[in-house]
């Protein structure tokens, strides 16, 4: 791991090969082990940098009721800054696709090119954003197991391994509770972002997990329409298509780049 201070935070990254730089964004409750197989796999085509966003992983916690999607998005510039990096291949895994589209709104000179993964550019409808509000309360009654608990079932497909369990309830139950509050509250107050994907100049490209209940195929359908952009769907996984199936990912993220 390395470290870099931006935007007045201290974060935390793992980096791997040479040349272009790709940025891997990692969804909720999660860090940036969750790209441990696409670093390995394609850092023979690109720098491959995943940072832990601010209060995740080993970044600095979270210190504030709400942490939007814009701030993650102005942190990743903050720290591509303090890198000397100008554009990057943005790779967003559901919150960090969040983070991507919100990162293409406002930086999109920064953009070469935006893969969405497992992610949706729509806002929260009535009963998800209750949700978000229930998640918060229990969480902060009960604890990071409740929610480890209430997420695994929906987070990987019936099909995954103990193993891959294992790797996405360490996240989760590693995450910090402000945390994970605080993204929460982020998440319910992003908007609608579909429009941001029409206006965009760069190469599009969206990975969905077949069995992703959380961002189904129909929301990555309505993105790839919207972008004019290819579609995979990873036959056999759910929502952490990355670690479920990450050679599917790795060939869709190489025909993205090519
Ligand atoms: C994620 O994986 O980042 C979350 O499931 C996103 C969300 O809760 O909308």
């Amino acid at each position: 791991m390395s470290a870099i201070t931006a935007n007045g935070h201290t974060f935390f990254y793992r980096e791997q090969g040479t040349g272009d730089v790709a940025l891997f964004v990692h969804g909720f409750p999660l860090d940036s082990t969750m790209w441990l197989e696409q670093l390995r796999d394609l850092s023979d085509i690109r720098r491959c940098i995943a940072p832990d966003l601010r209060g995740f992983g080993w970044s600095a916690p979270s210190v504030r009721p709400v942490v939007t999607m814009e701030d993650h998005a102005d942190d990743l510039v903050a720290m591509l800054d303090a890198l000397a990096v100008d554009r990057v291949d943005l790779v967003g895994l559901s919150m960090g696709g969040y983070v991507g589209l919100a990162f293409a709104e406002r930086h999109p000179d920064r953009l070469r090119s935006l893969a969405l993964v497992d992610t949706k550019s729509v806002e929260d409808g009535a009963d998800a954003k209750a949700g978000r509000i229930a998640a918060a309360e229990r969480v902060a009654a009960e604890g990071r197991e409740a929610l480890a608990h209430d997420m695994l079932g929906v987070l990987v497909a019936d099909s995954a391994s103990a193993w891959v369990r294992a790797r996405v309830r360490t996240m989760i139950e590693a995450t910090p509770v402000e945390t994970i509050v605080a993204a929460l509250e982020g998440m319910r107050l992003r908007p609608d972002r579909t429009s941001v994907l029409a206006g965009l100049e760069v190469p599009v490209g969206v990975i969905v997990g077949e069995h992703d209940v959380l961002s189904p195929v129909a929301d990555a359908d309505h993105m790839a329409v919207s972008a004019g952009g290819p579609l995979t769907v990873v036959p056999d996984a759910g929502h952490m298509a990355p670690i479920e199936s990450p050679a599917a990912v790795a060939d869709a993220l190489r025909s993205l780049w090519a």
